[in-house]
């Protein structure tokens, strides 16, 4: 007896001897965890909220739930890094919390963070105001939506609640999603958010991010098969031309209907009021996978890189993925381009340079990447296809014919805890050419794909049996470059 209690005594001391960086390693190792792409230690994650960098540090504010692994008591996580890949976990920022005196509880959704250099609202030069979406649950009269205002003077670590919210009420169920950011020209806050159920985006105008005033409404147009949420308006260059156009992006459809959501977008015009799309262009579709949602883009970027993260998932099925003891993860930040396709002007998305710092060991040859954890490129002819692979019952699959090119989960194993998980995502590349680029990023549940130098993208999760992968080609695939890839943790 005397023994086992000494053994136990032993194993208790060691355990608690192990540094905590490694302890925190240890749990980033489970079956289907992505080693690369951020996701919480425990729980449940949905939109990136309030991208913002201020002094060194970049924030990923996040819709968390700190209670469980379905979407519920959401409120604001917090991550922070030095490089926009390694990323340091901080305490829950602000909190979902209950007003005892009229039993209304209120939960915080998805909004931005400003850094406030002039101290326009009166916080403190440099202040971190963050403008999020209350969701409010009042006692026994159903949900209430406005926006509210939090503060932080500590870069960050910890948030007051605004004594005086709401900052912005039209009396609404559903009103939500605010991204506010700096407009230069007219010196002023600009408020962009959406009345999802009216498909509409808003725009107000603020000199002290307290008191707003509505100044345009963008609306009529676009894909309305499923609300509209997460609105997001920036500026990118157009490449090899001297020439910024404003975006609007927001998530919503998908390009296979209403079964799913996606994001789309519209190029055009922004004059301090309102925003105008190019009256030769329609929505465009930002991602053509299943697991791309709620991107929005950094406020104060050091060097006007636009910078998007996405909610690597759907709510068609969110709530369902087969991942413990957390649920969701972020894309690699994505630096935005436009360029011009003929009289057309589209989106085009990669990961951030600095990707390439996490390459480990040279991929040398198809057949044998090992890990389930790498980037590869690789030139695709028509009626070629990579297999990725378990072995023959248990596979993904990308594929290009005829101008088309698809991912395939139909075949992964692990597909079943939701009926509409399994599936082929498609885009057609214009002008059908005979051969594309496709560099992709495979992390263990995730794979992030770029074909063409960025101009489509397919983002999607699946659930092969075990991390390890086979590779196996069919017509002529050729490999240009590949590397395994690290764990960030
Ligand atoms: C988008 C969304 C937002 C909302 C948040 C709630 O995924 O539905 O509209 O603010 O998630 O978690």
């Amino acid at each position: 007896m005397r023994n086992y209690f000494l053994a136990f005594l032993f194993f208790c001391l060691a355990v608690s001897c192990i540094p905590s960086k490694e302890k925190e390693a240890n749990t980033y190792s489970e079956l289907y965890r992505p080693r690369y792409h951020f996701s919480p230690a425990k729980n449940w994650i949905n939109d990136p909220n309030g991208l913002v960098y201020l002094q060194g540090e970049y924030h990923l504010f996040y819709q968390y739930n700190p209670f469980g692994t379905t979407w519920g008591h959401m409120s604001w996580g917090h991550a922070v890094s030095t490089d926009l890949l390694h990323w340091k976990h901080l305490p829950v920022a602000i909190e979902e919390y209950a007003n005892p005196a009229t039993q209304d509880s209120t939960m915080i959704f998805s909004g931005t963070v400003v850094v406030d250099h002039a101290n326009s609202a009166g916080f403190g030069v440099d202040a971190m105001i963050a403008i999020y979406t209350s969701n409010v649950h009042k006692s026994g009269q159903g949900i209430a939506q406005h926006q509210s205002l939090a503060y932080s003077t500590d870069k960050g670590r910890t948030w007051k609640r605004y004594a005086d919210n709401p900052i912005l009420d039209i009396q609404r169920k559903d009103f939500r999603d605010p991204k506010v950011f700096w407009y230069e020209a007219a010196k002023k806050w600009v408020m962009a958010l959406v009345v999802p159920d009216l498909f509409k985006v808003q725009f107000y105008e603020s000199s002290n991010l307290l008191k707003w005033q509505l100044t345009g409404e963008f609306t009529g147009a676009g894909d309305t098969t499923r609300v509209w949420e997460c609105p997001d308006l920036y500026q990118v260059k157009v490449d090899g031309a001297n020439e910024m156009r404003w975006v609007l992006s927001l998530s919503g459809a998908h390009p296979q209907g209403s079964k799913f959501v996606g994001m789309q977008y519209f190029v055009g015009e922004f004059d301090g009021n309102t925003f105008r799309k190019d009256a030769n262009s329609e929505h465009q579709f930002l991602d053509y996978g299943k697991d791309f949602y709620a991107g929005i883009t950094f406020n104060d970027m050091p060097d006007q890189r636009t910078i998007m993260i996405g909610w690597l998932n759907n709510w068609t099925y969110a709530n369902q993925v087969p991942t413990h003891p957390w649920r969701g993860a972020m894309s690699l930040p994505r630096e935005l381009r436009l360029v011009k396709v003929e009289d057309k002007i589209q989106l085009v998305s990669n990961p951030i340079k600095e990707v390439t710092s996490l390459r480990q060991k040279e991929i040398e040859i198809l057949s044998q990447p090992g890990s389930g954890s790498f980037e590869m490129e690789i030139h695709m002819a028509d009626s070629s296809q990579l297999i990725l692979s378990q072995g023959a019952e248990d596979k993904i699959v990308l594929g290009y014919a005829n101008g088309q090119f698809i991912f395939d989960r139909t075949k992964s194993k692990n597909h079943s805890f939701q009926k509409d998980f399994s599936s082929v995502e498609s885009v057609l590349i214009a002008s059908k050419p005979l051969e594309i680029t496709v560099r992709f990023f495979v992390d263990q549940s995730v794979i992030e794909i770029f074909v063409n130098g960025g101009a489509y993208t397919i983002t999607d999760q699946f659930f092969l049996e075990s991390g390890k992968m086979t590779l196996q080609t069919v017509g002529v695939v050729k490999l240009q470059r590949g590397w395994e890839i690290g764990s960030i943790w």
